[in-house]
């Protein structure tokens, strides 16, 4: 009997599709994906823990971030694919900003309706704001 934990496994599809998705279906299609990927993370990881072996860390970690990559790149899909999903995500960068800053229950849950956070593409910077500033100025 295996003393090793399960991660937790994406179900997959299990009906064939006799014609093209619609975008509908598609989005569905791309959430389990992202899904997986999210899985993959955190078994990749837990492996990554549970070894001392340089070279399988390694190896692990740089599939691991791969897999980041992918995630990122299926919800950037998700978003062309859900505008619901794109006004959400503007909105969820303002109001990760007012959380970090402390702003009330209120002031958070605002930030969701006003106009401007739905036509939002993420965040923005100030005019003319480049990496320089970043940089310690000393
Ligand atoms: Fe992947």
């Amino acid at each position: 009997m295996s003393t090793v934990a399960r991660m937790p496994q994406t179900p997959p599809v299990h009906f064939l599709v006799p014609r093209k998705l619609t975008d509908t279906e598609l989005a569905q299609a791309i959430r389990l994906d992202i899904e997986a990927e999210l899985d993959a993370i955190n078994l990749y990881q837990a492996h990554i823990d549970a070894t001392d072996h340089p070279l399988a860390k390694q190896v692990l970690a740089h599939i691991r971030d791969e897999e980041r990559e992918h995630a990122s790149l299926f919800w950037a899909l998700l978003r062309e694919l859900d505008p619901r999903v794109a006004d959400e995500d503007a909105s969820a960068g303002i109001k990760l900003r007012l959380l970090g800053e402390g702003a009330s229950k209120e002031a958070v849950e605002a930030a969701g309706e006003q106009p401007d956070a739905k036509r939002s593409t993420g965040p923005t910077l100030p005019s003319g704001f480049t990496v320089g500033p970043l940089r310690g100025s000393s």
